[in-house]
């Protein structure tokens, strides 16, 4: 990977063939001429590495490490005169990363080269697999966001792996060792999702028997995890903000005040601001949640990361079943970058599954893979178990609002009844089937 080094030597000859040294190496090179131009790259420039002579006008090299020591900047390597080898023992002692002697070896600055700038690990984010530059700059701003309390917004697509990242704020925080709560507000109705998420009192409502905690409570100390964040309705909308702007709630039925320390994070594959445009979602809710919004790039955006995303499902899959399949052709990957792939990160997962499962040979070419032909939905996420289910969810409460309607002539307050929420969650619930082509129309429908 291509690094960016400074060189800093006021002796023109020594300075272009460090230089030319470290341009052979495929790095990107900047020269200061003394110690004046060498302070300033140093304080305006992101650099990698320093290699720098020891005297110059100006601060010297030794000055020039403890300064980029003091800024947590990037390493420096001094080049000395053999006569000055004192010098460079105090330039360690200082914090310099190592020395060269003069007249430098072409060998040993590239040995130090590849010993001092190697790429940042892959294997540093776990189950985050991909090297391009949009997901660094993810995982990246999440690492940051992590150290605070502040709530992360995960917004993306259905499939481009929100659930690994929201996991990641949570292990790269000061919280690791505590509590980590995930709770799919998509797939629990109302009253369900109310309780889970607050917990409630013996004899809050029928069937409570027991006083219950909820996820925020369990999630005390540490993170909690509310995926699909725009699905829930208007009223858990309301209480979730209290919960947000006072970190304490009151368990359904109760009237003890609990006090809360709890991270959240939230996901969405919906535009969740646009949601508030429209009405279905609270802007003062949606602020609170969105302090450090993380936009999440579909995977057509990153089409760089799907060899080495091949390479990860293929080492995962081929422990499931015994196949033949050691790797793709460049053709086939090539196919495979090509797709748009709707689905994301979770469609190529499904893909490279089925192509072990049916275990075609060793080397796959581009016509063993079966791509699926896009989805002719508007934004939804194609298929597959989780969204799978939380439509299958969402299928059969149209269908509890259509009976509803029906049985009460169309009249919306009674049908609200009912089904036991709000008249306000029954026109939100109207307006969003209405929205996706899907409208709630009674049999016999008078319209309330
Ligand atoms: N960068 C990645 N490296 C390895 N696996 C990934 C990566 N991104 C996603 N996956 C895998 O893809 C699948 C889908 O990811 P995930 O469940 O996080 O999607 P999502 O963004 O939460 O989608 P949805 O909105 O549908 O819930 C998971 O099996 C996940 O492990
Ligand atoms: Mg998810």
């Amino acid at each position: 990977m291509k690094r960016r080094v400074l060189v800093a030597d006021d002796d023109r000859l020594s300075r272009q063939l460090l230089c030319a040294i470290v341009a052979s190496q495929g790095h990107e090179v900047l020269e200061a001429r003394d110690g004046h131009e060498a302070a300033a790259a140093l304080e305006r420039t992101e650099l990698d590495l320093v290699l720098s002579d020891v005297n110059m006008p100006g601060p010297d090299g030794i000055q020039l490490v403890r300064r980029a020591r003091a800024a947590g900047g990037p390493q420096v390597v001094l080049v000395t005169g053999r006569a000055e080898v004192d010098v460079a023992v105090a330039a360690l002692r200082a914090g310099a990363a190592d020395y060269l002697l003069k007249p430098v070896d072409p060998a040993d600055v590239e040995a130090l080269l590849s010993r001092l700038l190697v790429p940042p690990s892959p294997a540093e984010t776990p189950g985050i697999v991909g090297r391009s530059p949009a997901l660094r700059r993810v995982i990246d701003r999440v690492r940051r966001a992590a150290s605070s309390t502040a709530t992360v917004l995960l917004q993306g697509e259905s499939g481009t792996g929100k659930e690994g990242l929201a996991a990641l704020v949570h292990e790269a925080s000061p919280r690791r060792d505590a509590p980590y709560v995930r709770v799919n507000c998509a797939a629990l109705a109302e009253g369900v999702l109310e309780s889970e998420l607050f917990g409630h009192e013996r004899g809050a409502f029928t069937g409570a028997h027991e006083r219950r905690r909820g996820r925020f409570e369990l999630a005390n100390g540490g993170t909690i995890l509310l995926d699909e964040v725009s699905e829930v309705s208007t009223g858990i909308q309301a209480k979730l903000l209290r919960v947000l702007e006072e970190q304490e709630l009151e368990r359904v039925g109760g009237n003890e005040t609990i006090k809360l320390d709890v991270r959240v994070v939230a996901t969405t594959n919906r535009d969740l601001k646009e949601e508030v445009c429209k009405g279905n979602f609270r802007g003062d809710l949606y602020y609170r949640l969105a302090v450090m919004p993380v936009r999440v790039p579909p995977l057509r955006e990153r089409s760089d990361d799907i060899p080495l995303l091949v390479e990860h499902f293929l080492r995962l899959y081929r422990r499931e079943a015994t196949s033949r399949v050691e790797r793709f052709s460049p053709a086939a990957l090539r196919k495979l970058e090509r797709h748009s792939w709707p689905g994301n990160v979770r469609e190529l997962e499904n893909t490279i599954r089925r192509v072990v499962l049916l275990d075609p040979a060793p080397v796959v070419l581009p016509e063993h893979i079966e791509l699926e032909a896009a989805l002719p939905t508007s934004g939804a996420s194609p298929s597959r178990t989780g969204s799978q289910r939380s439509r299958r969810i969402k299928d059969m409460e149209r269908e509890a609002i259509v009976a509803a309607l029906e049985e009460t002539g169309g009249n919306r307050v009674r049908a609200a009844g009912i089904l036991g929420i709000s008249v306000r969650t029954l026109y939100n619930r109207l307006k969003k089937y209405e929205r996706e082509g899907r409208p709630c129309l009674p049999l016999r429908s008078t319209a309330a």
